[in-house]
């Protein structure tokens, strides 16, 4: 039997994500060492936490760790300020120390949340990422992003904090809901443009497969995807410069999902959507090669995620456009040349944006 895969986080405190079915059950081999930790709060909703948390108490407890469960709302209101000071009141009462450990356990919101917690706690103890969700696994575990959202917007409020190590089971995606796993797989995708098109060679040969969640070519998507996303967070541990490439799709991705109320698209499903549209500006601007939309357009559609049927006023999604954070000095959009390369390209003009979101109607 071949062992799991590894990909180093070469940032200053380097780490490993571990990739493989069935990590779960192998935790003390698999985790790093914990220098003097004595205890683990174990962050996790409680869906999640009732499907992997036992086996996750019993690996940190064989590696000598006090293991406290720490359950939050389910849902991405639940990333909020108001979830996190509770977490820091059960911290509080542990009493959980410096050298102790918090353990994340579950998708995205946990992960940023628990991450956050871990970043503000003692003013900064350790984390342990366990994703559940493809998106998680793929994305949102790797590269030390945390926060919360406020009233006024998501993740406005954050820290930068990586993580002692990332341990992606791919066997949690079984139970993962059919709508959430097409949703990571949008993300996924997004790797393959700016970067590994060899994601997109694996998703389009089987993409019956891909949607069923067949574990050995998950595996591989969430290995090629961490391997370029580990690459870029390496290169820019801070956002500066070479990291917004990984907003491919994202940038028309916000806006429809703020206009069209959160909720209504899965994030994935959103930059779905938002790299149909950036392929097409690509096109048109002459910065993509011709032929771009269509095999987006193909990559997306067998995997069930949208390409089309965009209901939105072109004119209000330029104006929120106008107000993405990332926006400076006009509307800044990431485009892919040919798929495996990305770039950036900065205030097209408005008519042609607003061309290509009619063309997505
Ligand atoms: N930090 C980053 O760099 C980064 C990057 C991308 C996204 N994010 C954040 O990630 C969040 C979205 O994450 P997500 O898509 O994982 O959503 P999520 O965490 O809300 O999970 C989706 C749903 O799936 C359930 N679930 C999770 N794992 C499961 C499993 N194995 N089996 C059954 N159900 C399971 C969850 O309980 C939840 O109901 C957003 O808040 C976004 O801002 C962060
Ligand atoms: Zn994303």
């Amino acid at each position: 039997m071949t062992g799991p895969v590894r990909i180093r986080v070469a940032v200053a405190a380097a780490y490993d994500v571990v990739i493989a079915p069935g990590l779960l059950d192998e935790l003390p081999a698999v985790l790093p060492p914990f220098t003097h930790a004595r205890r683990a709060a174990l962050v996790s909703a409680s869906g999640i936490s009732a499907l992997y948390a036992e086996r996750v108490t019993a690996g940190l407890r064989a590696r000598g760790l006090a293991v406290e469960p720490v359950l939050v709302p389910d849902g991405e209101e639940a990333k909020s300020l108001a979830t996190v000071a509770g977490v820091y009141h059960r911290l509080a009462a542990m009493p959980l120390g410096r050298d102790d450990l918090i353990v994340a356990l579950g998708g995205g919101v946990v992960g940023d949340l628990a991450g956050f917690a871990a970043a503000t706690w003692n003013r900064g103890v350790a984390v342990v990422q366990l994703p559940t969700t493809l998106l998680a696994q793929v994305d949102a575990a790797i590269g030390g992003k945390t926060g919360v959202n406020l009233a006024e917007g998501k993740n406005l409020v954050g820290a930068f904090h990586q993580p002692l190590a990332v341990v992606a089971d791919i066997a949690t995606l079984a139970s993962l809901p059919a709508r959430e796993l097409r949703a990571g797989l949008g993300e996924a995708v997004k790797y393959g443009f700016i970067a590994d098109p060899a994601v997109l060679d694996l998703l389009e040969r089987d993409p019956v497969a891909a949607v069923a969640g067949e574990p050995e070519l998950l595996t591989e998507v969430v290995r090629r995807g961490v391997a370029v996303k580990a690459r870029i967070v390496a290169a820019d541990e801070r956002e500066a410069g070479q990291r917004a490439l990984l907003n491919y799709g994202h940038t028309f991705g916000h806006a429809f999902e703020v206009l069209a109320g959160y909720g209504t698209y899965r994030h994935g499903e959103a930059v779905a959507l938002g790299m149909v549209a950036a392929a097409r500006l690509g096109e048109r601007l002459g910065v993509s090669e011709p032929g771009l939309a269509q095999r987006t357009v193909a990559v997306l559609a067998p995997l069930g995620l949208p390409t089309g049927g965009l209901r939105l006023d072109p004119a209000a999604v330029w104006d929120v456009l106008g107000r993405d954070k990332k926006a400076r000095g006009g509307v800044r959009f990431v485009l892919c040349p040919t798929p495996g390369q990305g770039c950036v390209v900065d205030q097209p003009d408005r008519r042609l944006v607003e061309d290509v979101l009619r063309s997505l109607a």
